[in-house]
């Protein structure tokens, strides 16, 4: 039987990588213009951490992490998210002690066993910020407009934030009580999650997907009815900020996110043509998570963005159209004593930095040809025997078939002049 990869899990092919190059640089360049600083966690850390990170009673702890125990009978599971590892990390090196902020970074693979469907999948790619140390909503503003700013430097459009402010323990406990006393009574209308939630953790129930919870959930007040004065203010400076360097978003009073760790600002970015998995980026500030995973108090803010659904929304905005790998220079021997020659002079053409492909065997001039053209190289050069001879190579452009002879010794630099005037 043919072993196919796992449900929900993909390859990514050769035609492909160059994407991912592409995205991943981009991401490199703008967080580093943010100060930013790459981290990089294990794949697979204590069960616990993400129990007591992400909470119990949420969609991903309940039902979607990969856990396993190891034989020497750990339970361990695979990071469904990143922000619980950075701040297990943070936390375990001590990044506080230096004080004032520390600005990290991420890249990498995340997983949840989720049912799979466009731009849903088991394996996915995640990149993400997370910035300790400062309660001031300027830091919530920056990790948005961080992200913003990257979606357009990715040359990114349609997109929209969603921002709400979920408040703190004091206010969200206000809160939690009227959902309560709104929703008991509805209690056997709910699905069994819900039901089970309804009284250790009522604002979850906002974010069940079930059609039913969400009619009956539909007209409870927004949670930004009961802020705080001090949470109110947190989210006006927050938006003016917002405002201040042109960033749009739209105010979402239901948004309340699927992890427990969040404390005032949440935001998603979605894309409105991606259907129903729209959302590319989800963030949010968590002022307890730091404490909860055994450090000092410390406030923290960040986002992650989903690298599949970025490169699905990049390609439907046809920004991969002329992306190509092909080499700018094909080489071709057509006699079997040339073809050490051949390799020699592609091996010089790759030490000056010009991508030099070949068949690595001597066929005829047609099928190297083809071979070239199949890789859509910019120019091929041939070595044939009577030219050789002469210490002569032929150059041919594939555009247009316009060929040149040219001194073996000087075929480098026409090429590089050639290519040089291309760009
Ligand atoms: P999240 O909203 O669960 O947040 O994930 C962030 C992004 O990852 C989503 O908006 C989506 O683009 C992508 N994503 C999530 N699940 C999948 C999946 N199954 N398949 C494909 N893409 C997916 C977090 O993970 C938080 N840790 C974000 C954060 C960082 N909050 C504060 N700091």
């Amino acid at each position: 039987m043919k072993i196919t990869a796992p449900r929900g899990t993909f390859d990514i092919l050769p035609g492909d990588a160059l994407r991912w190059h592409w995205l991943e640089a981009a991401v490199r360049r703008v967080f580093g213009y943010y100060g930013y600083q790459e981290i990089r966690t294990p794949v697979f850390e204590h069960t616990e951490l993400f129990q007591r990170g992400i909470g119990e009673t949420t969609d991903i702890v309940e039902k979607e992490m990969y856990t396993f125990t190891d034989k020497g009978e750990r339970s361990l599971t695979l990071r469904p998210e990143g922000t619980a590892p950075v701040v297990r990390s943070y936390v375990e090196h001590k990044l506080y002690s230096k004080g004032g902020i520390t600005k990290l970074f991420y890249m990498g693979p995340m997983f949840r066993q989720e049912r799979p469907q466009a731009g849903r999948f088991r394996q996915f790619h995640q990149f993400g910020v997370e910035l300790f140390g400062t309660e001031s909503p300027l830091a919530d503003a920056e990790v948005i407009t961080v992200a913003v700013e990257l979606y357009k430097e990715l040359g990114l459009t349609g997109l929209e934030v969603l921002l709400n402010s979920i408040g703190c323990p004091a206010c969200r406990g206000e809160y939690q009580k009227a959902l309560l006393s709104r929703l008991t009574p509805l209690k056997e209308e709910l699905c069994a999650s819900c039901q089970q939630r309804l009284h250790k953790n009522p604002m979850r129930l906002l974010d069940c997907k079930n059609p039913r919870c969400r009619e009956l959930t539909e007209d409870v007040p927004p949670v930004t009815d009961y802020l705080c004065s001090s949470c109110r203010g947190h989210l006006e400076q927050t938006l003016s900020s917002l405002d201040g360097v042109g960033i749009g978003y739209r105010l979402e009073p239901r948004l309340v996110r699927g992890f427990d760790y969040y404390t005032r600002t949440v935001f998603e970015v979605i894309n409105t043509g991606l259907g129903a998995q729209n959302a590319v980026c989800g963030g949010g500030r968590y002022d307890h998570l730091v404490e909860e995973c055994g450090g000092p108090p410390t406030p923290g803010v960040g986002f992650a963005s989903g690298m599949e659904r970025l490169l699905l929304t990049l390609e439907q905005q046809g920004k991969f159209a002329g992306f190509s790998s092909a080499p700018q220079v094909f080489l071709i021997a057509l006699d079997e004593k040339l073809a050490a020659d051949g390799f020699a002079l592609a091996t010089g053409f790759r030490r000056e930095g010009i991508a030099t492909g070949s068949c690595l065997e001597v066929k005829s001039l047609k099928a190297q040809l083809r071979a070239a053209d199949k890789l859509q190289a910019e120019f091929v050069v041939i070595l044939g025997e009577d030219e050789w001879k002469d210490g002569q190579v032929s150059v041919r452009r594939m555009a247009d078939g316009k060929q040149w002879r040219v001194d073996r010794e000087e075929v480098r630099q026409f090429i590089k002049d050639l290519l040089g005037r291309e760009l």
